[in-house]
């Protein structure tokens, strides 16, 4: 079969992941997916930063939309952010132009995934989104595929990774919010933004996406009460400890009797409890169905080459379907309406 052409926008901690795994992974890809994957054609501002990667041979775009609408292209993948502009509008054109579409912006897909899942699936492309939630962690596969045919009843966990490498480090080595912080942003964990980990929207972006999938809600993160970490002080973290617990940044979806509540915030949890171990940049998910009973996955939740992983899982899926091949819905259809927090409570 004919290599796969890769086109990647944004060439941040990720993107340059993405580029050198899939350039040192060439050979293991190739006897995986029956064919070779090859990135063809980035995007990015600087074109003389040195992110440590070889792009000898790869075609430079100043503009992320030209690179999506290239006709040099088989897949685009978004690493770029924002819920708006040029990522939008380049996913946008990606998939107006019959390009599989892969991306890790929770932001983008929290606020308009139903509409660009409709274009995709009206072109019969794939639009994969696995690196956007719990960052290496294979939850949206897990929900999408594995578990068909359970009826979910709640979905929780830890899934903001600076936010938990921010408590962890205040609670073991009682270091300061900000010191923590600032090593979380230059590990390459936090957003461009990082007011969004510590106030808990980039929680909030997951767990929206993640509601969608377990209840066949519509995507609605403005539907979620929340709260975030910025006003925990070590004395809280001490005293929680105290008492037997410790705080975790949570993301909450459960079915209630009023219909599906959603909510994000520090939460004291059981010291012995499994979610009290998940420490630094980890992330856990833990999904309650019928049948199966409860799942937990834990793992990297933030960092280059944890979401590289996630990237890469989605791009080989990709290389192995057959042409016009769709896994269904992208979020399955909206069947519920969510019970807004104000009501849930
Ligand atoms: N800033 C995010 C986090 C990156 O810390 O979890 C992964 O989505």
């Amino acid at each position: 079969a004919e290599t796969l052409r890769v086109g990647i926008a944004g060439l941040g901690t990720v993107g340059a992941s993405v580029v050198r795994v899939l350039k040192e992974k060439e050979a293991e890809l190739t006897r995986q997916c029956g064919r070779s994957i090859t990135v063809t054609a980035v995007a990015a501002r600087d074109k003389n930063r040195d992110r440590g990667i070889d792009l000898s041979g790869v075609e430079w775009f100043d503009d992320a939309r030209a690179l999506a609408a290239s006709g040099k292209i088989d897949v685009f993948v978004e690493l770029i952010g924002g819920a708006n502009g040029v990522a939008r509008e380049a996913v946008e054109a990606a998939l107006h132009a019959g390009h599989h579409v892969v991306t890790a912006n929770k932001a983008l897909l929290s606020q308009q995934g139903l509409a660009l899942a409709e274009i995709a699936e009206e072109k019969g492309v794939l639009l994969n989104y696995e690196a956007a939630v719990a960052g290496g962690i294979p939850i949206i596969k897990t929900m999408r595929e594995s578990l068909a045919g359970n009826t979910i009843n709640r979905v929780f966990g830890i899934l903001n990774g600076t936010a938990n490498y921010i408590l962890t480090r205040m609670e073991q080595e009682k270091l300061s919010f900000e010191d923590c912080l600032a090593d979380a942003q230059r590990l390459g964990y936090a957003e461009a933004d990082p007011t969004f980990d510590i106030e808990g929207n980039d929680t909030a972006h997951k767990l929206s996406i993640l509601t969608s999938l377990a209840f066949g809600t519509q995507i609605s993160p403005d539907d979620i009460y929340l709260e975030g970490i910025s006003n925990i002080t070590q004395a809280d973290i001490q005293a929680a400890s105290e008492l037997g617990y410790r705080i975790k940044l949570l993301g909450v979806a459960v079915r209630t009797e009023s219909g599906i509540e959603q909510r994000v915030h520090p939460t004291m949890v059981p010291t012995a409890s499994v979610i009290a171990q998940v420490h630094g940049v980890t992330n856990a998910v833990t999904v309650e169905t019928d049948i199966l009973g409860e799942l937990l996955l834990s793992g990297p939740g933030a960092g280059g080459n944890a979401t590289a992983s996630a990237v890469i899982g989605d791009i080989a899926d990709i290389a192995k379907s057959r042409p016009g091949f769709q896994h269904g819905p992208v979020f399955g259809r909206p069947a519920r309406e969510l019970t807004p927090y104000q009501r849930a409570r």
